[in-house]
């Protein structure tokens, strides 16, 4: 065999490989996104999706907007606005610190930036095809910035097939935005699937409000708030009454520092701060918000940011059962099951699970 060739790749194939860690559907695109929306501190966030998210993803924000020179930057692989250096990671104030979602983005989609910086009169529109600018041009917008993602996957046919049907698509999106909406109840957050509104969150007064308001009535009244700090950590967690508990753990939303994430062991706090309400192999709705001091969370783990690693995850999980058993005992609905042990599966099986805003389309 005579010596392999090695060759440096070229910028638009390194910008789709890392588009396939970061892009693995519609919903990802969504994500990345909104993301940039919040840290460029928009109050408004209006996405817009038709064939869900896989003929056009459209997200508008009233966040700060961008210059035409800064446009044109923030299309460069590893370039952000956000970090300085590796140690600005463990006080990270933003969603974003890779800067690597635009260019992953351009190079698997046809997409258009119009931006306008506050202060400025005209605003930028960028276009670009698969990595390459197609055209940099002036145009009319109001403050803030829009970007338009069309066609995704569409020049990697081989990815392409792995997208699920419009609807699957659609409900992952309408999942992800909800939970967006849960992390930041001080947001506008609209989405239309097709034109049709799925989901308008005017701004809440605070988390348990917005809770209330995205679960809809029935669990809202059987929604009790806790709260409370340990060891530095502080846990807001908003929980549903046992009889709302599901097969599936979809109803325990978890969010570190505002980000939805995964994570086994929280969850298991979570559930083990029921204590015996919940049947094994059930799931309560509970909402869990955890915020820990700078440096005690890694969020440079997962190339979706949907893990995090904690310093000490045994006191983060302490501190989340404690106060979920804390809110469990002092709910008003703890006090109507008595105090005689387990409640008996009977009582629960009669209980529909509950149907979540974003529910009737199976997930997968
Ligand atoms: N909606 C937006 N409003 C204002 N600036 C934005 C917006 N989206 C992206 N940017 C700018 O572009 C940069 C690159 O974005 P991105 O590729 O997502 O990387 P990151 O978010 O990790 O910095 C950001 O750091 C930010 O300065
Ligand atoms: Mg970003």
């Amino acid at each position: 065999m005579g010596e392999p060739v090695i060759a440096v790749l070229a910028p638009e194939v390194i910008d789709q490989i890392a588009a396939g860690e970061v892009i693995e559907r519609p919903a990802s695109v969504v994500k990345e996104l909104i993301d940039n929306a919040i840290d460029a501190g928009a109050r408004t966030i209006t996405v817009e999706t038709a064939a869900g998210g896989r003929g056009l993803i459209r997200v508008t924000d009233d966040g700060c907007g961008m210059s035409a020179r800064s446009a044109l930057l923030a299309l460069e692989r590893h370039a952000t606005s956000k970090i300085r250096s590796v140690d600005d990671l463990w006080g990270l104030g933003s969603l974003g610190f890779r800067g690597e979602a635009l260019p992953s983005i351009a190079s698997v989609s046809r997409m258009t930036i119009t931006t306008r910086l506050g202060g400025e009169l005209a605003a930028t529109r960028i276009i670009i095809e698969a990595s390459r600018i197609v055209s940099v041009t002036e145009a009319g917008a109001p403050a803030g910035t829009t970007i338009e993602v069309a066609d995704l996957l569409h020049n990697l046919p081989a990815r392409l097939k792995f997208l699920k049907g419009e609807a699957t698509e659609a409900s992952h999106i309408t999942e992800l935005i909800g939970r967006v909406a849960m992390a930041h109840p001080e947001l506008h957050l609209r989405l239309k699937h097709n034109g049709r509104t799925s989901l308008e969150a005017p701004p809440d007064r605070d988390g348990y409000a917005r809770a209330q308001a995205l679960l809809g009535g029935r669990i809202a009244a059987r929604l009790e708030a806790a709260h409370g700090e340990e060891d530095g950590v502080r846990v807001a967690a908003y929980l549903g009454a046992p009889e709302l508990a599901q097969a599936t753990a979809r109803g325990v939303q978890l969010f570190v520092g505002k980000r939805p994430i995964r994570d086994r062991g929280l969850l298991h706090a979570v559930t083990m701060g029921y204590g015996e309400l919940i049947p094994r192999g059930r799931y309560p709705i509970a909402i869990v918000h955890v915020d820990v001091p700078a440096g005690a969370v890694d969020v440079n783990v997962h190339p979706q940011k949907l893990e995090v690693r904690f310093s000490d995850a045994t006191a983060v999980c302490a501190a989340v059962r404690h106060v979920v058993q804390a809110g469990v005992a002092a709910a008003p609905w703890r006090a109507e099951l008595g105090h005689a042990g387990p409640i008996h599966m009977s009582a629960l099986t009669t209980v529909a699970p509950p149907r979540l805003p974003f529910d009737g389309i199976p997930a997968t």
